[in-house]
């Protein structure tokens, strides 16, 4: 069923399997791309880019945690999908049902992996993750080996990858990134000469760029098959085309007199004269309610300021200088005639960065997918459509 809400986010898929062409002309043609399709693809859709990037040559797939790996395998995709992710013992039942992989990290949980395999006779594929640096998730160096050992003499796992995540190859300084890579290749040389011959993956999308020599076999690539960039410096390069815009509508317009004030709070007083529209969108869709009396959409292909208080489902523009009326279209992030507002230009005006900005947008908010300029398929709370 199609949406009825004049709020919508629209992707390109198009852009998307352009954006993944562009990063796997980088890459040798051995090295495979693992699609990262966490957090709701970014906020743009898990399924159909998932079910996209893998017809346009992503080898894999990864998120996060295991409720997004089951709604993949739920949408008939059968590729391979690691959970980066913590995982904890009571989870391994699913992980092993729905033929999952998943990063190990703790003896816990692989034993409660392995004996969920036994259970349900399946041999489960586990990655070990590498805390290099980051300080976040994953086993240090010095016990990589050791733990390695263990997984690997469990009787239904299959230690498949190795691998460890940068904390800083979007800096334009690399000296730190590359000194974990040099860890990270300490501990898989360890394991190579003990037997041990895994698939390794480091590179997000920053050091696909930036650190050539940290593909290995394969990478994980996020926020760059969006088009977006993972930092300023490297903006341009390659050519990113960003796959999403979020659209909406001017519901009411409005005059107010001098000194009246708009929404909660009357945050917003009118100097003169001022001419208010109102949009259907608000925090409760993931726009975010720091960009109360900040923020900025695209009216008449102009870029106009938004006064007042974000409300949770509506927002309020300042229109007086754009010719406009009911229904006219509003963009909140994209392009419209010569103006754009980027997903970076909003992450500044909030002081976030773009990943942010994009994985933020709620369900509420249908997803409508695009090729070649005309809509393909789309998902709503009313459910989905082809
Ligand atoms: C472990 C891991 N690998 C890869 C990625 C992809 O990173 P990016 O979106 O910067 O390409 C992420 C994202 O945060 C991640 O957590």
């Amino acid at each position: 069923m199609k949406p009825i809400r004049p709020t919508a986010a629209f992707v390109s898929l198009d852009d998307i399997a352009h954006n993944l062409n562009a990063f796997r002309s980088l890459l040798p043609a051995e090295t495979e791309l693992m699609a990262v399709v966490k957090a709701d693809a970014y906020g743009h859709g898990a399924v159909d880019v998932a079910r996209h990037v893998l017809s346009a040559g992503a080898n894999r797939l990864a998120v996060a945690v295991v409720d997004e790996a089951i709604e993949l395998r739920r949408s008939q995709i059968g590729a391979p999908i690691l959970i980066l992710g913590h995982t904890a013992p009571d989870m391994a039942d699913l992980v092993a049902r729905f033929g999952l992989s998943a990063a190990v990290m703790e003896p816990d949980f692989a034993l409660a992996l392995s004996d969920a395999g036994v259970r349900n006779n399946r041999r489960v594929k586990v990655h070990l993750k590498v805390d290099t640096g980051m300080n976040r998730l994953g086993v240090r160096p010095h016990e990589a080996i050791g733990f390695a050992e263990f997984v690997n003499n469990l009787p239904a796992l299959d230690l498949e990858g190795v691998f460890t995540h940068f904390a800083s190859a979007d800096a334009p300084d690399l000296t730190a990134a590359r000194h974990q890579l040099g860890r990270f290749l300490n501990v898989c040389e360890g394991l190579a000469s003990r037997g041990l011959r895994l698939v390794r993956h480091a590179a997000n999308t920053a050091a696909i760029i930036s650190l050539p020599e940290s593909h290995l076999d394969m990478v994980r690539l996020g926020i760059g098959m969006y088009g977006l960039y993972p930092s300023r410096h490297m903006a341009g390069c390659l050519g990113l085309r960003p796959a999403m815009s979020l659209r909406s509508h001017i519901s009411m317009v409005k005059w107010i007199d001098d000194g009246e004030r708009v929404g909660y709070g009357g945050t917003f007083v009118a100097q003169g004269p001022r001419r208010i529209a109102t949009v259907p969108v608000g925090y409760a869709d993931g726009y975010s309610r720091q960009m109360s009396n900040r923020g900025r959409a695209i009216v008449s292909g102009t870029v106009v300021p938004l006064v007042g208080m974000v409300c949770m489902d509506q927002l309020m523009l300042d229109v007086t200088e754009v010719d406009c009326r009911p229904y006219d279209e509003v963009t909140l992030l994209g392009s419209s005639a010569n103006a754009a507002l980027s997903a970076d230009d909003l992450a500044d005006i909030i002081g976030t960065i773009n990943y942010e900005v994009t994985s933020s947008l709620g369900p509420r908010v249908p997803r409508i997918y695009m090729r070649k300029n005309r809509e393909v398929a789309g998902r709503s709370l009313l459910g989905r459509w082809d």
